[in-house]
């Protein structure tokens, strides 16, 4: 098979590159610790409370009326899903998500936020109205984006 010099002096120098960039690598992840972020390697979200467990969803009251909300969103829900409180609760959510992008907004209210894994999005909010809110997720999160909401149900 006839190959042109030039073709020929090509193909050497793709796979010469090709062996560089295998070999920088091999380097940076073997001499400089540089890898492929894992969930578990994330940095932990800032802004949370001291003794608070990250990775799960919690609700509990601070004092009368005021709660504090520990809500983790991951592919494709809420953690917790469902959240009852009584009418006129001042509620503080700590928002993080366990995976990638995901957004957070609440109907009727005025708490909305897009959630950044390794941050901590707070907002609070006071539910003067029983009902049930819905939460959805607004930022595009994979295949199942669509199906991610929770609620937030008041009652009187
Ligand atoms: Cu989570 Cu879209």
């Amino acid at each position: 098979m006839h190959v042109h010099p030039y073709e020929r002096l090509w193909i050497r120098i793709s796979i010469v590159l090709l062996a560089v960039f295998g070999l920088a690598i091999a380097f940076s992840s073997l001499t400089l610790g540089i890898e492929i972020p894992g969930v578990e390697r994330r940095a932990a979200p800032t802004g949370l409370p001291a003794d608070a467990t990250y990775h799960e969803g919690w609700v509990r009251e601070l004092g009368p009326g005021r709660y504090e909300v520990n809500l983790v969103a991951r592919m494709w829900g809420f953690d917790p899903a469902e959240i009852r409180l009584p009418k006129g609760s001042t509620v503080t959510f700590y928002v993080h998500s366990n995976d990638v992008i995901h957004g957070m907004k609440i109907r009727n209210t005025t708490v909305s936020m897009m959630v950044i894994p390794g941050q901590t999005g707070r907002a609070t909010y006071t539910f003067d109205e029983p009902g049930e809110y819905l939460m959805v997720c607004h930022e595009y999160c994979g295949v199942a984006h669509h199906v991610m909401s929770g609620k937030v149900i008041i009652e009187d």
